[in-house]
């Protein structure tokens, strides 16, 4: 017999979330946030497993929020399926979705913008400018709406992982920020919402991103110098069959201060576009 699970309720309004989050509070548990924008996969599910170790209750918020992207970005056709998405998360034991509206979180006269400088700045940030306020803003949000415990962030969104664990020490939020390494499909091409977009020949191209990663970190770990194995790196890709490389870089894993040689605990970042689809991904080296 199989067994039907039932669908984590909805929050609409900041005030469910937190008649929520206290009745549970009051009964002694510890809450989670896993903040996303929908159109779960299973990275996704594998950030509300990860809070599930540290926290009674998982919610997670469902937004795809306006103010990270830019004016030529996908905000419109970045898929939403809220349907879809409760079921999965009735399998991974999320306990409550809170997927406020536009007018919920940006009521008419919202004024205030989070900027976190340094961490920012650079990689994405340069590419994609206001794209890092608009989700420290979103995510000061969240955490001071939920309160959680512990927060869960994918490792694949380094920089953003970067952005949200300096924000929180510098605005002494008191929340665990749990940071959850990237799951990749069976060929190491990383989970994302955005791989929806691929075409079935891109989709064949698109590991080669990852490849390169680890044979880029490979070559530095060897002794390779550092600009000529990123340099290398960068041919491989467009060799590959991608259409243009946003960055290729050594960066410090801590702090994404920019390297030339391994001199401490550092991190490969890419991001390239496949067609008109723009992949990141990055690698410990
Ligand atoms: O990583 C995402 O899905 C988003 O940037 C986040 C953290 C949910 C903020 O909108």
């Amino acid at each position: 017999m199989s067994t039907i699970l039932a669908l984590p309720p909805v929050a609409r309004r900041v005030v469910e979330l937190r008649e929520q989050v206290k009745a549970w509070r009051n009964a002694g548990l510890k809450v989670a946030l896993v903040p996303t924008m929908g159109a779960l996969h299973e990275g996704h599910l594998t950030l509300v497993r990860a809070a599930l170790e540290y926290a009674d209750k998982v919610v997670v918020s469902i937004f795809v929020n306006p103010t990270q992207f830019g004016p030529t970005e996908d905000f419109d056709a970045y898929p939403r399926t809220l349907d879809a998405d409760r079921a999965n998360l009735a399998t991974a034991g999320a306990a409550l979705v809170y997927a406020p509206t536009v007018a919920e979180m940006y009521p008419d006269g919202f004024a205030t913008a989070i900027t976190v400088s340094g961490v920012s700045e650079g990689l994405c940030g340069d590419l994609r400018p206001g794209h890092f306020s608009g989700v420290a803003t979103v995510v000061t949000k969240f955490l001071v709406q939920a309160m959680p415990d512990v927060a869960a962030f994918g490792e694949k969104d380094y920089q953003q992982l970067q952005v949200i664990r300096r924000l929180v020490r510098d605005l002494d939020i008191p929340v665990t920020i749990l940071g959850v390494p990237t799951v990749r499909e069976a060929d190491g091409l990383a989970r994302s919402s955005r791989n929806a977009y691929l075409s079935a020949e891109s989709r064949k191209v698109a590991p080669a991103l990852y490849r390169t990663l680890q044979d880029t970190a490979a070559a530095i770990r060897a002794g390779a110098a550092v600009d000529t194995a990123l340099e290398a790196g960068k041919r491989a890709i467009l060799a590959a069959g991608f259409a243009s490389v946003d960055y290729l870089e050594l960066r410090a894993a801590d702090g994404l201060a920019p390297l030339s040689d391994l001199d401490r605990p550092a991190r490969i970042l890419v991001a390239a576009y496949l067609g008109k689809t723009r992949l990141i991904d990055n690698i410990a080296v």
